[in-house]
């Protein structure tokens, strides 16, 4: 099940240029395309007469025509003409669905098109900021159902076993994380103070010696994280310490979409407070981040598989607090979309 009344990525802009695009999102086919401005349209992926999908067929300055007889739509999804007919009736259109670019993505609303605010879109604090800098974003699919991604972004202990070489080190095996949960999701955080910088981070903090280091780990419905790193000399950790002189601050934006119950497409981009114009320093981070993301690729394919594969009951252990959490909160809004069942008159 999913939260239909929210935001998903559907591509990366630069995917939709001036081709027709096929996507799955929660489960529905839809195409993607740019009008003659520029602007992006999505549509159901199935002509209204014989439900080839409309991605087989031709862009026509604003419209798009399908490859079988020729019917055409525009982006509001109303047909505007059919070949060798006068008359278009009114049930001659597909679903058109609100769709808006920002932060080089292209998101789309899935629900109800009249509740559709784009100020609800997942807001990037820094963006456009010129002290930060940007690693150009990417994307992958996991093979698996987007909760267990949730689950794994709630999860700040996960860098210990799964990320030794990038984003963990022996220092995160053991502190405890403090779970808080808002209107908005869940946050999984700690500090852990005196410890060594983990290999990722090095090239880019400014200090020698240990530091006191903060995993902020937030997921927001309906399954959108920030994952806040922040590196200052040991002892300076605390509420304040993003704006300390030589603090390393690392928001890595991460983007999910379901594709359908079992596969689950990932976007993610980072922003960084240091050297905001050195493109090698974008491009270390960027594939750094990637590697680490394709070491999360493997367990969580795997996690997929056992999970459908395994007979014996599982368990639930201290750190999987906040995912539980994210999973029940998420689970009363996915309820409260479905409409009332009828009520027996009698
Ligand atoms: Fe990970």
């Amino acid at each position: 099940m999913f939260l239909c009344n929210a935001w998903y990525v559907a591509a990366l802009d630069a995917e939709v240029e001036d081709r027709l695009l096929p996507v799955k999102v929660l489960n529905e086919r839809l195409v993607l395309y740019r009008r003659a401005n520029g602007e992006p349209a999505a549509l159901e992926d199935a002509c209204a007469h014989r439900k080839l999908p409309l991605s087989l067929g031709r862009i026509r300055g604003d419209h798009v025509e399908c490859g079988y007889h020729g019917m055409t739509y525009g982006a509001d999804g109303k047909c505007v003409r059919i070949p060798c007919s006068e008359r278009i009736p009114k049930e001659a259109r597909v679903r058109s669905y609100p769709i808006v670019s920002r932060y080089g993505l292209l998101w789309v609303w899935m629900g109800d098109a009249t509740l559709a605010d784009p100020s609800a879109i997942f807001p990037v604090d820094h963006w456009g900021d010129p002290e930060w800098g940007v690693t150009r974003g990417d994307a992958m699919t996991v093979h698996c159902n987007y909760l267990y991604m949730t689950d794994n972004l709630l999860d700040p202990s996960h860098v210990a076993w799964v990320h030794p070489d990038s984003f963990g080190n022996a220092a995160c095996e053991s502190t405890p994380v403090e779970v808080h949960a808002n209107d908005r999701g869940v946050i999984a955080s700690r500090w852990m103070r005196g410890v060594e910088v983990a290999p990722l981070y090095m090239p880019f903090v400014r200090f020698r010696g240990s530091c006191d280091r903060l995993q902020h780990y937030e997921v927001r419905f309906p399954s959108h994280a920030l994952i806040k790193a922040v590196f200052v000399p040991a002892g300076a950790g605390n509420a304040q310490a993003e704006r300390h002189e030589r603090a390393f601050v690392m928001d890595s934006y991460n983007f999910l979409t379901p594709i359908d119950d079992e596969s689950t497409r990932y976007y993610w981009f980072q922003l960084r407070n240091v050297s905001p114009s050195d493109a090698e320093a974008s491009r270390l981070m960027g594939e750094s981040v990637r590697s680490a993301f394709e070491e999360d690729r493997v367990i969580l394919n795997a996690v997929q598989k056992s999970f459908a594969e395994t007979r014996t009951p599982h368990i639930d252990i201290a750190i999987d607090s906040a995912p539980l959490r994210f999973r029940r909160r998420l689970r009363q809004l996915i309820a409260s979309e479905q409409p009332e069942p009828a009520r027996d008159p009698t």
